[in-house]
Order: structure tokens, then sequence, then C-alpha cells
């Protein structure tokens, strides 16, 4: 048995380190079976999981898809306006009639405590496909990524530039706590993490020996940094900030200049989709630091270990 079997996943808070560790290890093997060769391995053969999506999405549709089908198992991917959900029915009642048909749920949703109310009346696990506060799956894949391109986390300074609130920042800073790297958070206090995710954040550090720093001024922030890591300005469903976004983060765009502050042998990394000419330049995400496409192949791999480990 595995510790994460039938557990819902909606923050990586819910993980222990040697929860994301052994994650990251599942994931590992996954992805060398499958370059092996091996591209179904039914462990999850006769399953069926829900995949309820309240906003676009390329990546995370596609690959939980395909990773559901490499594992044996049927996705069921289902937009929140072909669902009774989009008319009104509550959230509390759809988690209870699909946890009588399908073996897990997965949803991207506009506000985080729609997922907590999946979760309290699912009686089948629940997984976080993005929210307002988390995006763990991606922070699963980026850690992964990571450890390929640097080594141990325990000895890579991973500096993330721009929103230092959004799901992407939330869940990067909380998967680096868990695994003692350290973590750089560059933003303008507007947008300093949230209060209780970098408490979180620190009381994990406090364990597992991190280092958590916010540093407002970039150039600052990125001196000796391994990995450089930006997200959008303006998050899905963020729409009437663009202006005070693109006020707030006109210093904190990541270009040729600021690249050249970094680590001589940096990596740059982008969750995607980027805006080139926004929070990152062309020639910074086309160069040579930038590692965005295995960053991106790497959600089926670790997808694949979540569900894996949650669904046997
Ligand atoms: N990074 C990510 O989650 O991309 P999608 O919005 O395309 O799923
Ligand atoms: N922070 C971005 C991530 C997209 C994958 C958003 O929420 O839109």
């Amino acid at each position: 048995t595995n510790p994460l079997s039938g557990r819902d996943l909606l923050s990586i808070r819910d993980l222990s380190p040697e929860e994301v560790r052994l994650v990251l290890d599942t994931a590992r093997q996954l992805k060398l079976r499958y370059y092996s060769g091996e591209r179904i391995i039914p462990l999850l053969a006769g399953k069926t999981i829900a995949l309820i999506f309240e906003k676009p999405s390329t990546r995370t549709r596609v690959s939980m898809e395909v990773a559901a089908i490499q594992l044996g198992a049927h996705p069921l991917p289902l937009r929140r306006d072909e669902l009774q959900l989009g008319r009104g029915e509550p959230v509390k009642d759809t988690a209870r009639v699909l946890s009588r048909y399908v073996d897990a749920i997965a949803a991207r949703v506009f506000s985080h405590e729609s997922l907590e109310e999946m979760a309290a009346y699912a009686t089948i696990p629940v997984i976080n496909m993005l929210s307002d506060l988390e995006h763990p799956l991606q922070a699963l894949a980026d850690a992964m990524t990571i450890e390929e391109k640097k080594g141990d986390i325990k000895n890579v300074k991973v500096v993330y530039v721009g929103d230092g609130r959004n799901n992407v920042a939330h869940s990067l800073l909380l998967v680096i706590a868990k695994l003692g790297g350290h973590i750089v958070i560059s933003s303008p206090p507007a947008l300093y993490p949230r209060r209780d995710v970098l408490e979180a954040a620190k009381a994990t550090a406090a364990e597992t020996g991190a280092t958590i720093e916010i540093i407002s001024d970039p150039r600052e922030a990125v001196k000796g940094a391994d990995v450089v890591y930006t997200d959008v300005w303006v998050s899905m469903g963020e729409e009437s900030v663009v202006d005070e976004r693109r006020r707030l983060l006109q210093g904190y765009q990541v270009n040729v200049e600021l690249m050249s502050l970094a680590s001589n042998n940096a990596i740059f990394m982008h969750c995607l989709p980027a805006h080139r000419g926004e929070e990152v330049t062309e020639d910074v995400i086309e160069g040579p630091w930038s590692v965005v496409w295995d960053q991106a192949e790497n959600r089926l791999h670790a997808q694949k270990a979540v569900l894996a480990l949650i669904l046997s």
C-alpha cells in the first residue's frame, strides 16, 4: 500500500515531504518506462476519471487525458457549461452524483473553495487541476524538471519573478519548501504570496531546511539563481486588473539582461501559456536558458505518478 491511495490532492500542503518525494520518484520511473517502450502500463485498467474544466486548458487537459489512457483508465473531460453545474446545480450535488459513476474527479476551478466543497461531499479522490489558490500538478512537474536539469533540489536556488500571489507561485513556493531547496519570490509588495501560504511554507522549511526569501528587487533576487521562473501577470479570471498589473509588474520582465544576472548555467522556466513581450521576452523563452518544453512534457509523467498513486 502507498500513503497516497484514496487521497485528495487540492494543495501541495496536503503532501508530506516524503509523499512529494514518492510522487517524484514514481514519475521518474514511469518516464523511464515510457521511453523504454512501455507506452501503456495498465495500473488503472477499468477506472474512469472525470476531468471538469471551468476554464480553458491545453497542457493540463491533454496531459491528464493522455496520462489516464496510458494507465489504462478512461478519462471523461467535461466542460462546466455542458454539466448542470453550469446551470446552477450545486457543487455538493455534482460531487455526490459523480462519486456514484467514476473513480476520481479532477477539476480546474475559479474558486478554491468550490474544490474544497467538492472534496467534502465526494466519496472519491478529488484532484486540483488549477484553482485561484494553487496549481499543485504544475509544481510537481516543475520539481521533477528542476531535478532533471539541476540535480538535488537541496542545492538549487529557484527565483520566481512576477506575480507572487498566484496559483503557480504558491504551489512552487510550497513544493520547494517541501524538498528543502532555496526559493526566492521576487514581486512588488502588493503581489507577495498570501500570508497563510507563506506561513505554511515557512513551517515546512523549519522541518526540511529549505530557505525562503521575499526580495522585491528582481535584479537583486536573481543573483546566483539556478532557475529563473515566471508566469503570466494576469491569470485567467483576473482580466479586469490588466492595467494595474502591467503598472505593478513593469520592472519584473524576464529578459536577457535579467537572465545575465543569474548563475552562468541558469535555466528559464514558465508553466505556459506565455505572453511574450510581457512577463518574458521572445529571446529568453526561445533562448539557450529555456527548458519550457521539457517542463511541459513532465506534466504527463508527473500526473501519471499522481493518478497511479492516488487511484491504486
Ligand atoms: N500550465 C498549464 O496548466 O497550462 P494549461 O492552462 O494549458 O493547462
Ligand atoms: N497563473 C496562470 C496559470 C495558467 C496555467 C493562470 O491561472 O491563468
